[in-house]
């Protein structure tokens, strides 16, 4: 299973703050946002991690991350020159992917809850022919792709942003896809507003009945964290939960250490290269 981090767009509703630099490198509490998607992926195993980016802002994530071998890792950067839609990033990436099934998460959203590894695991090991999106239930559904379901749980249909939306089950930012994903998403035209959409790949696996919506239910937190407001709230949360119960969300090397992607000596190499911060106490800890 391959996977890809979009960290794409211009982040124009933070300017002026992603003027000089990307969206996905902000601080979330006491770590820069793509971790926390990362950290998603690591834990369920996925250790080949492809980072789409624009070609200004790559740099900065090559910097922070590196070949990804600190975390038992391996991690390929990959321009998108232009922010032509969250589909596109399976054209940008076809050769990373390869034969592989592959799965995708935005940037820029937050996701905790305790089953979310097994959830992520279960839509991995159906991968062969099965697409997997992740639902969630949200007061104002009209910002995402909307899904709608029937009591049994049957997808009826997919709308991206709906003026009148059928539900308020979001559409949420991390799928996982078969390998046809390729050429699913080279079959695919461009919206009214220009994007390859990630929801018209979705309608196409739903209409092949070939796709399992998994609702995140209320012990869940999503987030997407593209606004001054969303971006504090995600760090309220994630400061409440870490100060009441003294462990990280979103730790790289953590989720990679649980996940049996970096060893013990790994994780002693990366807790000294933290030592004269909280980051290193933390990473300290968990090898005792
Ligand atoms: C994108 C997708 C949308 C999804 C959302 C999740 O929206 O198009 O279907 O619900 O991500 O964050 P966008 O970021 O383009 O507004």
């Amino acid at each position: 299973m391959k996977a890809i981090i979009l960290a794409g767009g211009k982040g124009t509703r933070l300017y002026p703050i992603t003027l000089g630099v990307s969206k996905q490198l902000l601080p979330v509490n006491d770590v820069p946002m793509i971790y926390y998607p990362l950290s998603v992926l690591l834990r369920a195993g996925i250790s080949e991690i492809a980072i789409i980016s624009t070609p200004d802002h790559l740099p900065g994530f090559e910097n922070l991350l590196g070949c990804g071998s600190q975390l038992g890792a391996q991690f390929t950067y990959i321009e998108q020159p232009q922010p032509e839609g969250i589909a596109q990033a399976f054209i940008l990436a076809e050769k990373f992917i390869g034969r592989d099934a592959c799965a995708l998460i935005l940037g820029d959203n937050i996701f905790y809850g305790s089953q979310l590894t097994e959830l992520l695991k279960s839509a991995i090991d159906r991968a062969a022919d099965k697409a997997t999106l992740f639902a969630y239930e949200v007061k104002d559904s009209k910002r995402y792709g909307v899904i709608e379901k029937d009591a049994s749980g049957k997808i009826l249909s997919i709308e991206e942003k709906p003026k009148h939306p059928k539900s308020n089950l979001a559409v949420t930012g991390l799928y996982v896809y078969p390998n046809t994903i390729v050429s699913v998403a080279n079959s695919i035209r461009p919206s009214p507003r220009g994007e390859l959409e990630i929801t018209d790949v979705n309608a196409y696996y739903m209409k092949s009945d070939q796709l399992v919506c998994e609702q995140l239910g209320r012990g869940y937190a999503w987030f997407d964290t593209g606004t001054i407001n969303s971006l504090y709230q995600a760090t309220d949360y994630v400061r409440a939960l870490e100060d009441r119960q003294g462990f990280k969300i979103g730790c790289i090397e953590e989720a990679a250490f649980q996940a049996g992607l970096l060893s013990k000596a790994g994780l002693q190499k990366r807790a000294a290269f933290f030592e004269h911060n909280d980051y290193g106490t933390y990473l300290k800890s968990l090898i005792q």
